[in-house]
């Protein structure tokens, strides 16, 4: 008897409802590429010192040291240890979707110390799911119907386009922001985007921004918060502003959440109801894997139709009572927030120092884990099949597996998110001898050709090239036949 795989096509195809089978979750992109090309061939500085390093994935690695001593510390924290046990029983069998108490009291706590106590969080407004990803569908699942949409300012995140769109039915609505502005959202720009929409009988229903951005690494100033909040209430439609990152804010200019600008607005400037922030503990903390995520929502409704959806993602109880433990412990919680910057300041700093010894630059941003880096001068033409061209050659012959800015729907091409806070730092050390690596073999390459053309030039002899000069390109002893670029190029 032959089996068939359930991963088989053509099964998946008979077997899986519409919704399912189509491509809502954008596997097939080059985001997720990268982390394929990883997994196949994954960096490891013994066993496979040549293979991928992983540079797309936004991960905080840096401050476990703090985490694991508190850990030491507070062995009670976990219930499946001997200090622990008395309470394993109630832990294990609590099941209520509105979550342990002190878990959203910490939680709240921990929000607002993120933001510098500059404001504070009800913990009764405290709503769990599955990590941001869960709070996202769950947010589209209570604001939209099918067809209906949200507007979002290119480039964002790609998970975007599963978490609100592919079991929700709900559309995304690309704002354009570009590099000459630095990125920045505009009100011209948003108007722009909503008339589109109206004229495609398209139904805005909310404005989705991330903030600090990802893949940007910047933070949104007062002003542009503040013209966000004044579009959507003169729209009428809601503001939902993503906050995962609001800890990984390392230098000036600082993070301003969107419920400081509130705080600061009458019910006139702004209706609070349509105001909902996401957040999760996968960034600030570094725990993707406890699937920390969280709702807050200013209006009661969503709390309690967002409360009632979070059975399909609860955070278990075990998690619940570790994070409760861990965020009410103030000096710790403090701690943490500064070393935790500390460390990503430093980071940031030698990586973008390694960078700009070789001419790459960057979108100056304070906050993320990431860079938007700069390459528009190793593209062969403008174009977003130039971008994928030297994406190939980056993962495939320099084996970094960076992101390109098409899968973050960035239509200017040349623009890459690179990674810096997922690895140690001596795996940081070769990805920046790797870069320093594949410009200076490009330089080379750009001049010898350069100096080729002139020669023939000079000789008349434009498209001969005498066997000897061939094989100056292309000795095997010359770095030129390795180099990615001239593959990329041609
Ligand atoms: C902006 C943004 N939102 C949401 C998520 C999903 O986070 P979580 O792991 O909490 O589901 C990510 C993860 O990279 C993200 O960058």
């Amino acid at each position: 008897m032959v089996l068939v795989s359930s991963n088989d096509n053509g099964n998946a195809k008979k077997v899986l409802s519409k919704l399912a089978k189509g491509n809502g979750h954008g596997e097939d992109s080059s985001y997720f590429d990268g982390w394929k090309a990883y997994d196949s061939d994954p960096f490891h500085p013994i066993i496979n010192p040549r293979g991928v390093i992983q540079m797309g994935l936004a991960e905080n690695q840096l401050s476990f040291e703090f985490v694991e001593k508190w850990m030491k510390n507070n062995p009670q924290a976990s219930i499946c240890s001997v200090e622990g046990i008395d309470e394993f029983k109630d832990i294990a069998i609590f099941q209520d979707y509105h979550g342990l108490p002190e878990f959203r009291n910490a939680v709240a706590n921990f929000m607002g110390k993120v933001r510098g106590n500059r404001v504070k969080f009800d913990p009764d407004r405290v709503v769990m799911s599955g990590g941001a990803t869960g709070a996202h569908e769950t947010m589209a699942f209570c604001l939209a119907d099918p067809g209906e949409a949200f507007l979002v300012p290119v480039p964002y995140y790609p998970g975007f386009d599963r978490d609100l769109r592919w079991r929700t039915g709900v559309e995304i609505v690309p704002v354009k922001c570009e590099s000459s502005n630095n990125f920045k959202l505009t009100r011209e720009a948003l108007e722009t985007a909503y008339e589109e929409a109206e004229k495609s009988n398209i139904r805005i229903k909310g404005l989705l921004i991330t903030n600090p951005s990802n893949p940007l690494g910047t933070v949104y100033d007062r002003q542009t918060l503040e013209t966000a909040v004044s579009f959507i209430n003169e729209k009428n439609i809601h503001l939902v502003c993503d906050e995962i990152y609001a800890a990984t804010v390392f230098a000036e200019p600082g993070f301003i959440s969107i419920s400081e600008v509130i705080d600061n607005m009458n019910d006139v400037e702004c209706d609070r109801n349509l105001i909902h922030v996401v957040y999760s503990l996968s960034k600030d903390m570094g725990f993707p894997g406890f699937r920390v995520g969280i709702i807050y929502s200013y209006n009661d409704a969503v709390v309690a139709c967002a409360r009632k959806m979070s059975s399909f993602g609860l955070v278990s109880s075990q998690t619940q009572y570790l994070i409760a433990s861990m965020l009410s412990d103030d000096v710790f919680v403090d701690n943490f927030l500064a070393g935790s910057a500390e460390k990503l300041a430093v980071r940031h700093r030698n990586f973008t120092k390694g960078l700009a010894q070789v001419g790459i630059g960057y979108l100056k941003g304070s906050g993320g884990l990431f860079l938007w880096m700069d390459l528009r001068h190793l593209l062969k033409e403008k174009t977003l099949e130039a971008e994928m061209a030297l994406w190939k050659v980056i993962i495939n012959e320099v084996k970094l597996n960076v992101s390109p800015g098409s899968s973050f729907h960035c239509s200017e091409p040349g623009w890459f998110r690179v990674c810096f806070a997922n690895m140690d730092d001596s795996t940081m050390d070769i990805s920046i001898t790797r870069i320093r690596n594949f410009v200076l073999q490009n330089k080379e390459v750009t001049t010898k050709v350069k100096k080729q053309k002139f020669c023939w030039r000079q000789s008349s002899l434009e498209l001969r090239l005498s066997s000897r000069r061939l094989e100056d390109i292309m000795s095997p002893h010359s770095p030129l036949p390795q180099s990615p670029m001239l593959r990329a190029t041609t």
